[in-house]
């Protein structure tokens, strides 16, 4: 079935290749199209394309439709294009002639464009959400872990002292961030793009507030041509913020695997997490955050996939655009099951003891010493001269102690302040909407 058939014959060698995988990947799609239908269908009743008694019984029958997804009894049969032939196809159907009115003053150029958003917003939201137990985690940890010294590095070579609590509470930290670029892309998904239509409106007396506020998109994108431009735009913002996430997780994966390499020594991971060799017997390997930077750099390329699948794309709607679904609907079940995966083997890790006290370490104290002369009197410069000079005569000694007050510092993490900011940031979200919407448009 087509919607746009108009008597002739397709080359079913074409056809194969132009729907690719789209009957797959449309099923993640499937209850965005069904509540953009409702919406439409209720803002063109508002504008008398169709009647009451109409609109009741289409808004009934799509919630069916909304229900029948929900249970997994949804399809999207052989021969049918996409997602949203199909739900046009069950309307008519069930209800004959009715179905068929549904589509005036839209195209799949626009609905589409609203699936993705409607859908990106609730992807977003789970996103968020495990990453938020993901931060949580992080921050037990460096509460947990704060009196545990490490050495930093500069150059990879032992720098000044550091400590479990800064390790764990820096990519808690940094996950804010992440959450921040996942918000912007929240943003720019949460505008409403239907009743741009094919990407240049329609001479129906639309009334698009009307479907943005119904479906509780923040705005809309006023400009039919600039929505139309939506289509990718929207898609690399959701992978830009995926991509932020991913790297937050593979730079903790890389100093994770470092740390437990016996040069290292800072931590282990209990033998069930971990994987063995065929041939050395001894080997217990950190596989697990191997392959966690090896998805998540992976990720990392999405952003620049999605660009170059655009890139030079004049205005106006073209068929290139279907396939960074291919892309970006797989990308965040990944990065999903990455964060979860991230957070056990977290959750897991064992820390070890009495590290900073290695003599291999003992130079990392060379700043507090020369802080310490400092605050006797001697000036920066001086101190550190001394300071350079003893350890250049291996006279250097230490007490191991670090006084580090200021906010952020070893003694100092600020943890209470870093929750604050995430929840802050979390609230901005106004994820309570997306409720709302449900239960205006589904009934429940
Ligand atoms: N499957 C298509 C896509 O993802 C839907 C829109 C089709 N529009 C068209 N003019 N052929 O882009």
């Amino acid at each position: 079935m087509k919607l746009w058939d108009k008597g002739g014959q397709v080359d079913a060698q074409i056809e194969n290749f132009t729907v690719g995988m789209d009957r797959e990947l449309d099923h993640q799609l499937a209850k965005y199209d069904v509540l953009g239908s409702i919406a439409h269908i209720t803002m063109l009743e508002s504008i008398d394309l169709l009647e009451k008694e109409e609109l009741l019984l289409l808004v009934e029958e799509l919630r069916r439709i909304y229900h029948e997804i929900e249970e997994g009894n949804f399809k999207i049969e052989e021969g049918v294009e996409d997602v949203h032939s199909q739900v046009e196809l069950i309307l008519t159907e069930r209800l004959g002639d009715l179905g068929k009115k549904i589509h005036s003053g839209r195209s799949r150029n626009d609905q589409v464009l609203v699936d993705l958003k409607l859908f990106f917003r609730d992807k977003i939201r789970e996103v968020v959400g495990d990453v938020v137990e993901l931060f949580l985690s992080l921050m037990k940890r460096a509460d947990k872990h704060k009196g545990v010294l490490i050495p930093g590095y500069t150059h990879l070579q032992v720098a000044m002292p550091s400590s479990f609590g800064l390790w764990f509470g820096a990519y808690a930290e940094s996950l804010i961030d992440d959450v921040i670029s996942l918000q912007s892309a929240y943003k720019i998904s949460n505008q409403n793009p239907l009743g741009s239509a094919a990407g240049y409106g329609s001479s129906f007396p639309l009334n698009r507030q009307m479907t943005t506020d119904l479906l509780r998109f923040e705005s809309m994108n006023y400009n039919v041509v600039y929505a139309q431009m939506g289509r990718g735009r929207v898609e690399k913002n959701v992978a830009f913020g995926l991509a932020n996430v991913a790297s937050t997780l593979s730079k903790m994966a890389m100093d994770v695997c470092l740390y437990m390499s016996q040069n290292f020594d800072f931590l282990t991971l209990p033998d069930a997490l971990t994987t063995g060799s065929s041939i050395m017997p001894h080997k217990k390997n950190p596989d697990v955050f191997e392959l966690l930077r090896s998805h998540c750099n992976r990720i990392q390329g999405l952003p620049n996939q999605i660009t170059l699948m655009m890139n030079n794309l004049p205005s106006g709607y073209f068929r290139d655009l279907q396939l960074i679904k291919e892309e970006i609907l797989p990308a965040i079940d990944d990065l999903q099951e990455c964060i979860h995966i991230a957070q056990y083997a977290i959750d897991n890790l064992k820390i070890k003891d009495h590290i900073i006290e290695d003599p291999k370490y003992r130079l990392v104290f060379s700043v507090e010493e020369v802080n310490k002369r400092v605050l006797d009197g001697v000036p920066f410069r001086d101190a550190y001269k001394q300071v350079g000079q003893e350890i250049e005569a291996g006279q250097f000694e230490t007490d191991l102690q670090v006084h580090h007050t200021h906010e952020g510092s070893i003694g100092n993490l600020c943890l209470a302040q870093v929750k604050l900011k995430m929840q802050h940031m979390i609230d901005q979200f106004n994820f309570e909407k997306l409720d709302e919407m449900k239960e205006d448009l589904i009934g429940e």
